[in-house]
């Protein structure tokens, strides 16, 4: 039999039901696993249990790394260790050192894996969090802007926990970019992560599409169209990127201190000043729980605040998927949508607005009228233009998205889908390959009444929209669309939502299965899309 993966040992060590025996002659195991494992034990046992459980590993494993003895225990590491296991906050200096050995591999992976183990079993508290996002920021170099700023620009950015159809920022960026001619927005961005969609990987869609951009293309950038979209670079929080990847190694991924010191110092090396937080909640989103995305949303507010950011946060649904459609190109054609100014009345276009409205005003911009601003700027056409200015400055094929513009116009997917014009859809999403389009529709007369939103999620990853390790390559054309909302009433036979697939991968029936309508449906029950404004309470 296969034996046991690492990160499920350090699973099953943190839910207290590790099997020595897994240990014994596993070649799955490499060194990092054990001090996970050791420091977990650390974190929940007394001394006398844990050093015998020590010897029980030791012995199993012939282990002779970090933790194997007493005595590593007085080293830099072990003292943090023993600290935190006592219930002492560490000091801002012991964090900035450890991340600084770490980047300079004067700590091992060992070390830094049974930190990571220790804290998932602990925790951080507040300040603790703030002198890791600075460490990890300190790490590397910050985009400078001053060029700008000491002009009286400000910079922006927003970020969201993710979910389905979640392609806000497609629309965002350009948007405020356009309406204020004296903020940048300059917005480090991820590639999709689990279940949900990454902006990286929507824009790549764009044939040609470059988001490497260097230091110099991005400041080039911030002073021709003031908005770019790009990954992280190697130079910039250097922490992360190896930390991250032994996070993900050592199952050490899902602790809110280490997701908002990640998230945080990309974005104050990044050079933004003012950073507005979207904490999606509901069963599509991490924090499914409204009290556990308040206590986030708490969190980075208070850590970016005690890191000089002005940030506030909001917490929205995720219970349906935010936009119509989902997947890579698909997002890409929905915000082509928006931004000619269809369906400004939708919740997504509402999430737009209420994010853009707060980033002008804690750029300081705010006017009476701001977000009558913001809708000129869309129906006038110019969050449009600075759209399509943004894909040719990143090397896009601006004349592809010209054509998937006019291949739409005046209609939209969605319309498309609604009369059956399959053949349509896939001319403007791939002329090229042939895709399918497996129609999902009412079984009875009622209100759409459910979305298993994370299982959907997974499904559009399954078709290929999304990937299960770094490096996979995403298929740019799959995705779903949907066509009925939370409460809307529908006739047996009507279309609720579409699976774009490839015929060969996933399994697009199955999303049938996550989509509920009920003869009965309390429009009382119906999620509120936008449920709280968090703001900074400590510092
Ligand atoms: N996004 C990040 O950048 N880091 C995390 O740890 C989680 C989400």
């Amino acid at each position: 039999m296969d034996k046991k993966q690492g990160p499920q040992l350090i699973q099953d060590t943190r839910g207290g039901n590790l099997n020595l025996d897994d240990l014994v002659d596993n070649p799955n195991l490499e060194g990092f696993h054990i001090a996970a494992i050791l420091g977990t034990v650390y974190g929940l046992m007394t001394d006398d249990d844990c050093s015998a459980f020590r010897s029980s590993v030791v012995k199993r494993t012939g282990y002779e790394g970090f933790l194997r003895s007493p005595s590593d225990m007085g080293s830099s590491v072990g003292s943090m260790l023993r600290e935190k296991r006592d219930g002492n906050e560490w000091t801002g200096r012991s964090v900035a050192d450890l991340v600084h050995k770490y980047v300079a591999n004067q700590i091992t992976n060992e070390e830094m894996a049974a930190v990571l183990a220790m804290i998932m079993v602990k925790g951080m508290a507040t300040s603790e969090i703030v002198s890791l996002t600075r460490a990890m920021t300190d790490s590397g170099d910050r985009l400078d802007f001053s060029e700008l700023t000491e002009q009286g620009y400000v910079a922006v950015d927003k970020h969201s926990t993710g979910g389905i159809s979640d392609g806000v920022s497609l629309v965002l960026a350009p948007l405020v970019a356009a309406a204020y001619p004296q903020i940048i927005v300059p917005m480090m961005s991820g590639r999709g992560l689990g279940h949900t969609g990454g902006t990286l990987d929507k824009l790549e869609s764009i044939p040609g599409f470059r988001v490497d951009l260097s230091e110099d293309e991005i400041r080039a950038a911030m002073l021709e169209t003031r908005v770019a979209i790009f990954a992280p670079m190697p130079s910039i929080v250097p922490a992360d990127g190896k930390m991250y990847a032994l996070r993900d190694l050592t199952n050490c991924v899902s602790d809110s201190g280490l997701i908002v010191g990640s998230i945080l110092s990309k974005k104050i090396a990044e050079g933004t000043k003012v950073l507005v937080m979207d904490t999606k909640t509901g069963n599509g989103a991490f924090k499914s729980k409204f009290e556990d995305a308040k206590l986030f949303a708490q969190l980075m507010c208070n850590v970016g605040r005690g890191n000089g950011l002005n940030v506030n946060g909001f917490i929205t649904d995720m219970n349906q998927p935010l936009g119509m459609y989902a997947g890579n190109k698909l997002e890409v054609l929905e915000a082509l949508e928006y931004l000619r100014g269809l369906h400004q009345d939708s919740d997504f276009m509402k999430v737009v607005y209420t994010l853009a409205e707060k980033m002008v005003e804690l750029a300081g911009f705010a006017e009476e009228n701001t977000r009558v601003r913001l809708h000129e700027t869309i129906t006038s056409g110019a969050a449009y233009d600075t759209f399509l200015k943004m894909v040719r400055q990143q090397h896009g094929d601006l004349a592809s998205v010209r054509k998937l513009a006019r291949l739409l116009h005046p209609t939209s997917i969605l319309t498309l889908a609604q009369a059956g014009e399959y053949e349509r859809i896939n001319q403007v999403l791939s002329p090229e390959d042939k895709l399918y389009f497996t129609e999902i529709r009412a079984e009875r007369d009622g209100m759409v009444s459910g979305f298993q939103l994370t299982s959907i999620g997974e499904e559009i990853r399954a078709l290929g929209a999304g990937r299960y390790k770094q490096g996979d390559s995403v298929n740019p054309y799959v995705g779903l669309i949907t066509a009925a909302r939370l409460g809307q009433p529908v006739r047996k036979g009507e279309l609720i939502a579409v699976v774009v697939n490839d015929g060969k991968k996933g399994s697009p029936e199955k999303i049938r299965e996550y989509i509920h309508v009920s003869e009965n449906y309390d429009l009382g029950t119906k999620p509120r899309l936008i449920k709280e404004l968090v703001k900074p309470t400590a510092g």
